[in-house]
């Protein structure tokens, strides 16, 4: 197996990935595993897995799983990255010792965190070229973010050198040292040869009882060995998620970061703050977004779209000149040019709208076809229905589409006009041109160009509600 030459990267033999994802993540205080927490629409550990296999191919990563293991494979197993088992968690040294066997033919490894989900492969590859550079045994990546609490910090040898002499945990810094701002984040290079030596002597003596990574610096160092330091240049990237505030503002700080690349590219997102747009998502220039929409999956939107406030869409296509109102909800349907949805109206899985159909308010439809110009501008259910061009659909009709056990299909041509509080009994076919009379309930099929009315017929009493009146007058 040979390593992927990766952007600019020297192709360099044998360097592997370890990205360590056991851990429980106490801090958040959830029962679901840290890593699976989802920021931008993903799950932390997907993000970092995708940085990492534009360095190496992903047969050459070995994310270290333990707490909910099973889930955490399952969830990521897609990407094709080999799996090592931390059956009890004892700190991240421990993590690390659980590899060696899996990693032992590399000469390098990267380690890799997977609740540091931001890190981009330019800082990984950034990290591996100076590990290299200073053919170090140990090569660790700090930064300097603002707030340094709660972190590791680096002690170096002298301000100016890339040397280091240890790595020293919050909860053991000494007062002089409390003012140390060149944090750890937790991602390193090592020299495979010289982890191997030196892993096993990492003590548990410290608060949390745990074997920590960070000791092999001083480790390392006490042996002889080169052990350098490398500082990112945006702190924002390797910062953790330790917590659920953490968490809500790394996915902040994603969603924006899309809705800019977005708006470079020519749409415009109103208040860009509030909207939530996953990462795949493709918008065309000149859409225009209001506030607080949320665009998911593989949606696509064509150009001169306009999606208004409130609205959710996920796994859409929507064509050119698009407009969806405020609040509706759209899922897993497609929707041609020019169509005009909403506000207040639902798609649910399976629609295929066409050019300049026109949905109004509170009218749902499901795996349904409603080809070019079709109206329903009102108050409608429309289920496993197919309607023809132009057919209009007035307000409160409703395909009866489940008997009870199963799901039937509703058929109607083109040019129909389905009168207002009809109800479509399925399996029914209403053909081109059929006029149904308001309040109908149609059970049978209804021929083209005829007129169906299916309701009982109207009885007037003249005077009846006068004469009614004096009988009670008369009586009080
Ligand atoms: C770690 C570093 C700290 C650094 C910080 C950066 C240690 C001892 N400390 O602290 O210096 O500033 O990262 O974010 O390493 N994990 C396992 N198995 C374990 C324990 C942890 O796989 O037994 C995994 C976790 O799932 C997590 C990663 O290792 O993805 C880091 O563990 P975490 O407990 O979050 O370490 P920090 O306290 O953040
Ligand atoms: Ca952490």
């Amino acid at each position: 197996m040979s390593n992927k030459q990766a952007g600019g990267l020297p192709q360099t033999s044998k360097l592997a990935v370890v990205i360590m994802a056991a851990g429980k993540g106490t801090r958040l205080k959830s029962r679901k595993p840290k890593v699976l927490h989802r920021v931008g629409g993903q799950p932390l550990l997907q993000h970092v897995i995708a940085s990492a296999s534009r360095v190496v191919d992903p047969a050459h990563i070995f994310v270290v799983i333990g707490h909910e293991a099973e889930k955490v494979r399952t969830e990521v197993a897609h990407a094709g990255t080999q799996f090592v088992e931390q059956k009890e968690q004892r700190g991240t040294g421990h993590a690390i010792q659980c590899t060696l066997s899996a990693i032992r033919g590399y000469e390098n490894v990267l380690v890799l965190s997977g609740d540091v989900p931001l890190i981009r492969t330019d800082t990984i590859e950034q990290l591996w070229r100076f590990h290299q550079k200073e053919a170090a045994a140990m090569t660790i990546l700090t930064a300097a973010p603002e707030d340094p609490h709660g972190y590791g910090r680096i002690v170096r040898l002298s301000p100016a050198s890339p040397a280091v002499d240890a790595i020293v945990e919050q909860v053991e810094l000494r007062p002089d040292q409390e003012s140390l701002r060149e944090i750890n984040t937790g991602i390193y290079a090592f020299k495979i040869a010289a982890l191997d030596a030196h892993l096993g002597e990492l003590k548990n003596d410290n608060p949390h009882a745990e074997l920590y990574l960070t000791d092999m610096a001083g480790i390392l160092r006490s042996a002889g060995e080169r052990v350098v330091a490398v500082q990112a240049e945006h702190a924002a990237e390797v910062l953790g998620a330790n917590t659920i505030a953490e968490l809500v503002a790394l996915d902040a700080t994603m969603r924006l970061s899309t809705a800019h690349r977005l708006m470079a590219s020519g749409v415009t997102i109103y208040r860009p703050e509030t909207c939530v747009i996953d990462p795949q998502v493709q918008i065309a220039a000149d859409v225009i977004i209001e506030p607080f929409v949320q665009l998911l999956g593989k949606t696509r939107i064509g150009a001169d779209s306009t999606i208004r406030s409130y609205s959710v869409v996920e796994n859409c296509t929507l064509g050119q000149r698009v407009t969806i109102r405020q609040s509706c909800v759209l899922a897993e349907s497609s929707v041609a040019d020019g169509a005009d949805i909403g506000p207040f109206a639902r798609l649910r899985p399976g629609c295929e709208i066409g050019n300049d159909v026109h949905i109004g308010n509170f009218v749902e439809v499901k795996k349904s076809k409603l080809r070019a110009g079709v109206k329903a501008g009102h108050l409608a259910y429309l289920g496993d229905s197919e309607i023809g061009e132009k057919t209009n659909i007035g307000a409160g009709v409703i395909t009866c589409n489940y008997d009870g056990v199963k799901k039937h299909a509703t058929r109607i041509g083109k040019g129909a006009f389905i009168g207002s509080d009809s109800t479509l009994v399925a399996p029914v076919a209403i053909d081109d041109g059929a006029y149904i009379g308001a309040g109908s309930c149609i059970t049978k099929d209804v021929p083209a160009g005829s007129l169906a009315v299916g309701r009982a017929r109207q009885i007037t009493k003249e005077g009846w509600a006068d004469a009614r009146r004096a009988r009670q007058k008369a009586q009080d």
